[in-house]
């Protein structure tokens, strides 16, 4: 195993993407100071108190298996911290994982594209474990860490060392995994009416179709999405 340690850096996704590491190193940092999420977002990431890192792994896949392959990362950190935890964790499709409605980890997935194929993968994984609500500032209504919702300090240390087992396994046997099976049973506002932001979408939240798309049951009959972010209709 090859891992990259950095007591601060901009973000450990630009360091893996901007530097040729091979199959399976990790870049992990104590503290970033340009922390990336999602759609140009930042992901705030207070020095030790969570735990910030990035995947690099240079195998390839067929184009259909995208889908799929980012909501395996969620559902591989959730199965590896859910024994450590009284609360029960949701994965907010395509992947946040939240507690009690509101977000502890967020996953931002880049992929490298030749023709039909994925070269490579960089994996970018955040978890608020240790921090305190005052780190969130303006968003701490919906962002959360373990701490705050368990009550109690945790092992970084062990914790990192369970993800990294599963999310490895999870790799292996990724051919013969029903993922969306798995992530149907623990999906966030499954049943419920959302809406799918800049998509203009409504409907009820039924599940996922076998590539790992979101199923709603709008006016027009049942849609599968494969992009975009949800919220609860209002
Ligand atoms: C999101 O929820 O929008 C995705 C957040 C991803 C954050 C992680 S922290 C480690 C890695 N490096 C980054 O700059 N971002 C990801």
């Amino acid at each position: 195993k090859n891992y990259i340690f950095f007591d601060q850096i901009d973000s450990t996704n630009m360091y893996a993407k901007s530097n040729d590491l091979p199959d399976g190193t990790v870049v992990l940092a104590e503290n970033q100071t340009k922390g990336k999420g999602r759609k140009g977002r930042r992901w705030i990431s207070s020095k030790g108190k969570g735990l910030y890192f990035s995947i690099v792994i240079k195998r390839n896949y067929p184009l259909n298996d995208l889908m799929k392959l980012s909501l395996l990362f969620p559902y591989a950190v959730k199965e590896a911290i859910k024994d450590y935890l009284e609360n029960q964790i949701k994965i907010k499709w395509p992947n946040d994982l939240y507690i009690n409605n509101r977000k502890f980890a967020g996953f931002l997935i880049e992929t490298e594209i030749e023709g039909n194929e994925i070269n490579r993968i960089i994996a970018g994984i955040g978890i608020n474990i240790n921090n305190e609500p005052e780190e969130f500032g303006d968003i701490k209504d919906t962002a959360t860490s373990l701490k705050i919702e368990e009550g109690k300090t945790f092992c970084r240390k062990e914790l990192f060392c369970r993800v990294l087992e599963t999310i490895e396994k999870s790799l292996d046997k990724f051919s013969s995994l029903d993922l969306t099976d798995e992530i149907e049973k623990d999906l966030l506002w499954k049943g419920e009416n959302i809406r799918i932001l800049d998509e203009g979408i409504e409907g009820r939240l039924i599940g996922l179709d076998r590539s790992g798309g979101l199923k709603v049951l709008t006016e027009k009959g049942v849609l599968t999405v494969y992009s975009g972010d949800i919220s609860v209709r209002k």
